[in-house]
């Protein structure tokens, strides 16, 4: 792990203008600039990147974020390996943290398995290379095939010696941790004799599966022999899940991003050969139906896929399945089969390299035209089965996002299953709905399931006694989801900014910022976010102000020395002008104001961006999301604002958010005493002449002390809002 401190330097230095323009070429507008979004295919360019506050953004994809974030969408980088590939590019040497028990534990275990598979991987090359029989079988095999000297280097292949214990012995004498090898499943540990090691892929030919920043997380070894299983794979690990990587992907990706499409081909094999047929685009499924995890592997690079099959049925077959899934990725996807009984690998070594490109070129079909035209076929003359087919087609259409394109595809469905675009627009539309609640419910599944599995700090969950609790919904189980959002974007954003005095009760005054202000508003009644990214964020939050008081001594000595060398320089030039001793006077107010207000425009934004830039580049994922959706949600100040008046748009601002703090809390504590009357009602209900007249006389106060609460609280916002007013 990096230390904190190192992390901070890294983030400090990397420029998001510098960052983004690694990839894209951007424009200065205003006091921003803009270019073509990476992250997706577009003619007029949505993407702004924001060098004050040092982030970019996507409004049409939404995508972007810190240089980090940057990074880890761009490389396909885990956060770590996003802070050193930035570390790389600015210079900076990393200290790698010590770590605590657990996560050494964690960390080594994961690395002790990377470095299992790194050796016996190129173990494997050497043997390809090296050995006599290496040369003579692995070797012999491999340009058999057609596979060039080249491909071999850059897929890294090898060969698995026949003996049985080459690897074994190697390892042994290498002094590498056998015990990993059996856990990646290079090595097998002999039933019948106990710390005998063999080699599990004896006798094959060996292709290494990279993930997109170039580890070995799996081997997969053929056969050469006929014998029963034509491949075996590393089983799944701390370092492989199987469904999540893709054949060729570190190899593929920057050619994926140049060329913006990604061919999706079956097998290793078949990567290779459109690799040397010069289509480096390239990835494999290896022999599995796509994943959620693949396909946001693949839209990384691009928005578009080309899977490639082969023509007999089963291909077809395998072709349709999983295009919803795409479709609903908005990935533009595209089909193409091969003459009946071949596949990539086979096309390519009878073809040359230009007929095979131009064959793809040429036969690449949309893949909803496809669809449709494979069930016409189907279809003959049995109404029931049209009916099917149609259906089937709509369902593909309704999960197209994007509606004009949904549209372009009606008209064309229409035509080719002889239905009006009517009847099909109709029918689009009704299942989209289905499709979009199927998807929100899906997302919100995730995200609790993802929160269940979380070590979170518990909180009081006032929410928790008022309604039972259950899956699907995000409001079904967090009540107040929306109004606890609203409060803790309110805090990302303004969170360190003076909010009011507070007066303690021996007498001492304070100035509380608005993450503190918001704390006690919270404690006082007693509640706290139940939804625990922000719950996490928030804690996040409050922590900083340690950081902001430490900072803030070192930048406020910066200011005071900066205005007084505004005011020098801007006496001596009014000195300099022949005026006299009241035009003097008041050129000296005018530009002692002005330099007042632009001091306490940079202490207010040294606040005001404080937490983002702290947190925007945070190591933990909700954190760091909750982070970037705050600053994305943000509503701009009317623009008239933003070009002439720095000056008010602060100040407007600033007002802005006296008003809406304060009253996010008010809202979130009203509707909590609205759902806990409610209870209240209804438990009185309930116990209505099944038990005394004192019960009900006890919860019947109970409900009245909580409407007068709210009453209060109905005043208090009204207050707020006339404060307004005040100022
Ligand atoms: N596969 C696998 N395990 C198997 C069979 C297949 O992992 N027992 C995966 C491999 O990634 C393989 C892909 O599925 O590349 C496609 O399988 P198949 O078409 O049977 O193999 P080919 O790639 O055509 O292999 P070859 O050309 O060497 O016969
Ligand atoms: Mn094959």
């Amino acid at each position: 792990m990096i230390d904190k401190a190192t992390v901070q330097k890294i983030t400090d230095a990397a420029d998001i203008v510098e960052v983004v323009s690694d990839y894209v070429h951007l424009i200065k507008r205003g006091r921003n600039y803009v270019g073509l979004c990476p992250f997706h295919n577009e003619k007029t360019p949505s993407f702004s990147v924001n060098s004050v506050r040092n982030f970019c953004y996507c409004f049409s994809c939404k995508k972007g974020g810190s240089p980090v974030n940057f990074i880890m969408e761009k490389e396909g980088l885990s956060y770590h390996d996003a802070l050193l590939h930035l570390a790389a590019k600015y210079n900076i040497k990393v200290e790698e943290k010590e770590l605590s028990e657990d996560e050494r534990r964690q960390l080594n275990e994961r690395e002790a398995l990377l470095v299992a598979n790194e050796w016996a991987a190129s173990q494997m090359e050497k043997y390809l290379h090296d050995t006599e029989e290496g040369r003579t079988v692995g070797l012999q095999y491999f340009y058999q095939r057609g596979v060039t000297d080249e491909a071999i280097k850059k897929f890294r292949l090898g060969y698995n010696p026949d003996s049985g214990h080459a690897l074994a012995d190697a390892a042994k004498l290498a002094g590498m941790d056998r015990k990993s090898l059996v856990e990646v499943g290079v090595l097998g540990d002999s039933q019948k004799m106990a710390g005998s090691y063999y080699d599990r892929f004896r006798g094959r030919v060996i292709f290494p599966v990279l993930n997109p920043s170039g580890k070995v997380v799996a081997l997969g070894g053929r056969d050469l022999k006929g014998g029963m299983a034509k491949y075996i794979n590393s089983p799944e690990s701390a370092i492989y899940k199987k469904s999540n990587e893709l054949y060729g992907i570190y190899q593929a990706k920057n050619e994926i991003a140049k060329q913006d499409n990604c061919y999706l081909v079956e097998g290793y094999m078949d990567v290779i050969g459109m690799w040397q047929s010069g289509m480096e685009n390239v990835v494999a499924s290896s022999g599995t139906a796509l994943t959620d995890g693949q396909i946001a592997m693949i839209h990384r690079f691009t928005n578009n896929i080309t899977l490639i099959y082969d023509g007999d049925a089963a291909g077809i077959k395998a072709s349709l399945r999983g295009i919803d899934m795409l479709l609903a990725h908005k990935m533009n996807v595209k089909v193409l089969l091969l003459p009946d009984g071949h596949d990539p690998d086979s096309f390519a070594r009878e073809h040359t390299p230009e007929d095979f490109r131009k064959y793809v070129g040429e036969h690449a079909t949309d893949i909803i035209r496809f669809k449709a035209q494979v069930l016409l076929n189907d279809i003959g003359t049995d109404p029931q089965k049209r009916v099917e087919a149609i259906n089937s087609v709509v369902q593909s259409l309704a999960h197209i996002p994007d509606k004009v394109k949904r549209n372009v595809y009606v008209q064309e469905c229409s035509r080719l299953l002889g239905v009006s675009e009517e009847v099909i627009e109709g029918a689009v539309e009704k299942s989209r709905i289905d499709v979009i609640e199927q998807q929100r419910r899906r997302r919100q599944t995730d995200e609790i399931d993802r929160l269940d599995s979380n070590e979170l700090n518990p909180q009081p969950d006032v929410s928790k006694n008022l309604r039972p609790s259950n899956s699907g919904n995000i409001t079904d189980k967090y009540p107040y989801y929306l109004l606890e959002r609203t409060v803790i974007f309110q805090c990302v954003r303004y969170g360190m900014l003076e909010f009011c005095e507070v007066e303690y009760e021996d007498g001492s005054t304070d100035m509380i910022n608005v993450a503190e202000y918001i704390a006690e508003e919270l404690q006082s009644d007693d509640i706290w976010f139940s939804f625990p990214t922000f719950a996490k964020t928030f804690n996040r939050i409050l922590d900083l102000k340690e950081d902001f008081i430490k900072e803030f001594e070192a930048f406020d000595s910066e200011i005071q020395i900066q205005r007084k060398e505004m005011l020098n320089k801007g006496y001596d030039e009014i000195a300099s002008k022949v005026m006299n001793i009241t035009e003097i006077k008041r050129a000296e107010r005018i530009l002692e104001d002005n330099i007042e207000e632009e001091i306490a425009r940079k202490y207010y934004d040294f606040a005001r961006y404080f937490i983002e830039h702290k947190l925007s580049s945070h190591h933990d994922d909700d954190v760091r999301r909750t982070v970037m959706d705050a600053i994305n949600d943000e509503q701009p100040l009317s623009n008239i604002y933003m070009r002439n008046n720095p000056v008010s748009e602060r100040k407007m601002e600033e007002d802005r958010m006296r008003v809406l703090v304060p009253r996010g809390v008010l809202e979130w504590k009203n509707e909590m005493l609205n759902q806990m009357i409610r209870a209240k009602m209804q438990q009185l209900n309930n116990i209505r002449g099944h038990s005394g007249p004192e019960e009900e006389q006890k919860i019947l106060l109970e409900t009245q002390a909580l409407m007068a609460k709210r009453g209060q609280l109905g005043k208090e916002m009204g207050d707020r809002t006339i404060g307004k007013k005040i100022k």
